[in-house]
């Protein structure tokens, strides 16, 4: 499959993973992806390690992959080609839709992770879990702590 993009280092761009929401992929037992659109999230350095926190309510069918899958997701930030997945993957889950049908979205397998990426997004990253907390009693919302072993954008 031809790929319009390069491997990037996880900090180029940065302004562009801040300027717009994500696709949140992840992986059932099942071998199955999932895709979720998900605003909160941000990018940085702990422990020494490029990483990407992700805030996902326990509530979602991606927590469950999160939780109970292959302890890994990518993050992709959609170009204006995806951008109708935003609502699919917003609105419908995955307990009994395949959203990635539905919105007509290509995977490309990962490189350093078994969870696909997104074709045609503007970057990618593939995270490997390290860490996870709830969020205490702001929001209902888990936190993912992945560590960036990948990233990617577009040309
Ligand atoms: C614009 C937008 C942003 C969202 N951001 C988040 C988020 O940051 N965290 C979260 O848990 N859900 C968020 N959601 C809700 C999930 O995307 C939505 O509940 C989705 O259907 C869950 O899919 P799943 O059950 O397949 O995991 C957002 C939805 C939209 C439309």
């Amino acid at each position: 499959m031809a790929e319009n993009r390069i491997e990037i280092n996880p900090y180029e761009n940065i302004e562009v993973f801040f300027k717009q929401d994500a696709l949140l992929v992840t992986l059932g037992k099942d071998g199955k992806p999932n895709v979720m659109t998900l605003a909160w999230k941000t990018i940085g350095e702990l422990w020494h390690y490029p990483t990407i926190i992700v805030a996902v309510s326990p509530s979602r069918y991606s927590f469950k992959l999160l939780t109970e899958g292959v302890r890994e997701f990518t993050l992709n930030i959609p170009s204006d080609k995806i951008r109708h997945a935003m609502d699919i993957a917003g609105s419908y889950s995955g307990r009994n839709t395949d959203k990635f049908k539905q919105a007509n979205l290509e995977k490309i397998p990962g490189k350093k992770v078994k969870v696909p990426t997104i074709k045609d997004c503007l970057l990618s990253y593939e995270c490997k879990i390290i860490h996870e907390t709830d969020s205490g009693n702001n929001a209902p919302h888990h936190l993912f702590v992945g560590e960036i072993v990948a990233a990617y954008a577009s040309k």
